[in-house]
């Protein structure tokens, strides 16, 4: 299996390793093609995602996903990050890491998913505490419709 050059370096050099204390949202997802566990820790200040932090027992693909996409979603407002809905919502989050890393391959499709499904459980524990009804309800419906992403590309060869 070959890595873009992307993916090999954020796999030798991962950004954003850890843990953040008192995390404002926190979320964790076992992937479920993989079992592999990725956690995203969220520091929110006046919407804005003043820090992010992953930790991953997954594979190159996860790790530097995890790498890439908190690389990116940092000193971002969740406003803009939530802008939009369903499906196309979900592919612009899981874009922010395939355009970024290049070439995936098909049999690591269902990796990517994860970091942006425990960032979106990790918002969610945000929003909860906000008592934010309408918030709660769009991610947990994001939460659910992306499920089918893991099924991407060829799993069985
Ligand atoms: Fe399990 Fe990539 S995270 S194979």
């Amino acid at each position: 299996m070959r890595f873009s050059e992307k993916i090999l370096k954020h796999f030798q050099n991962p950004r954003n390793v850890g843990e953040i204390k008192n995390a404002d949202g926190f979320g964790r997802v076992e992937n479920p093609i993989c079992g592999d566990i990725t956690d995203i820790y969220l520091r929110v200040r006046n919407g804005k995602i003043e820090d992010a932090k992953f930790k991953s027992l997954g594979c190159a693909v996860t790790i530097s996903s995890g790498s890439v996409f908190t690389e990116a979603i940092k000193g971002k407002k969740l406003d803009e990050l939530l802008e939009g809905k369903g499906d196309q919502l979900v592919e612009m989050l899981i874009n922010l890491i395939e355009k970024e890393l290049g070439d995936i391959p098909g049999k690591k499709l269902h990796c990517p998913p994860a970091s942006v499904e425990a960032f979106l459980k990790a918002t969610l524990m945000y929003y909860e505490k906000q008592h934010d009804k309408e918030k709660i309800d769009k991610l947990r419906n994001l939460i659910e419709s992306i499920e089918k992403y893991y099924e991407r590309g060829n799993i069985s060869s």
